[in-house]
């Protein structure tokens, strides 16, 4: 039997989040301190602008910091953008790359979200790489088609199961509170870790493979149950620490 993959509950603040948002890490900090050896890894990604300050209050507690996005090259003149290595710099352990908003509002293909990837990697930071399909292509049943050639065009050949986190987040139920069935969850997450498997042998059956999509504390048992879940990747339920830790407290 395969080994267990430690689940990883990932919060992604997107663009939310001034310097007050500082204590809610704070508060997520004093639930996990009750907690001896959670049985998950704890992940925030608030917006750029509060990596560093959400690394100091979050010091010596269990939760990392991640980054929502980052530029391919380390430096260079590329007005407004992050390296890898400079969220690095700021504290962050993580990276999350290809988020199907960035695919949209940046024009992100995957070939660039590979590069990003890839910068990750090279800074020393793991990566979480977002699939999912639109509500068209699922209706056009292409859902497993497009998510393997997302996860072709955009995952590092040299990935690792350490450095390297898939998410799938089906583009419909990004902040829509609809999601899919568990039996659809689970073709999708059963065909990403064949995929994986094929393509990276033993590291691709230690993957992690996160849901993503309108994850709530209501609907976190029922998705963390299905197989090949190996945690959440969640948005608007990862602002408050009330809301977040009723999804953390189902995985941990
Ligand atoms: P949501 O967002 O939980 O608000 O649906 C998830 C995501 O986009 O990562």
């Amino acid at each position: 039997m395969a080994a267990r993959i430690k689940p990883l509950v990932a919060g992604n603040w997107k663009m939310n989040g001034l310097t007050a948002a500082r204590k809610e890490v704070v508060a997520l900090a004093m639930k996990l301190d009750g907690k001896k050896k959670p049985a998950c890894e704890i992940l925030l990604c608030p917006p750029a602008t509060l990596i560093a300050a959400a690394r100091e209050v979050a010091r010596g507690s269990k939760i990392a910091i991640g980054g929502q996005d980052c530029h391919a090259k380390a430096s260079g003149a590329h007005t407004g953008d992050i390296s890898a290595e400079m969220l690095k710099d700021a504290g962050a352990t993580y990276v999350i790359v290809g988020h199907s908003e960035r695919r949209a509002d940046h024009n992100e293909t995957d070939a660039i979200v590979k590069a990003k990837a890839e910068a990750a990697h090279r800074a020393g930071l793991t990566a979480i790489v977002c699939v999912g399909e639109t509500e068209a292509e699922r209706d056009a049943g292409k859902t497993l088609t497009i998510i393997k050639s997302q996860l072709k065009g955009s995952l590092p050949d040299a990935a690792t199961a350490k450095m390297t986190v898939v998410a799938y987040e089906p583009v419909w139920a990004i902040g829509t509170g609809r999601t899919p069935t568990a039996d659809d969850v689970a073709k999708v997450h059963g065909a990403i870790r064949k995929a994986l498997e094929t393509r990276f042998g033993s590291e691709g059956a230690k993957m992690r493979i996160l849901y993503g999509g309108s994850v709530k504390p209501s609907n976190a048992v029922e998705l963390m149950a299905v197989p090949n879940v190996n945690g959440a990747l969640v948005g608007g339920a990862s602002l408050r620490a009330g809301d977040f830790w009723g999804i953390i407290s189902t995985y941990c």
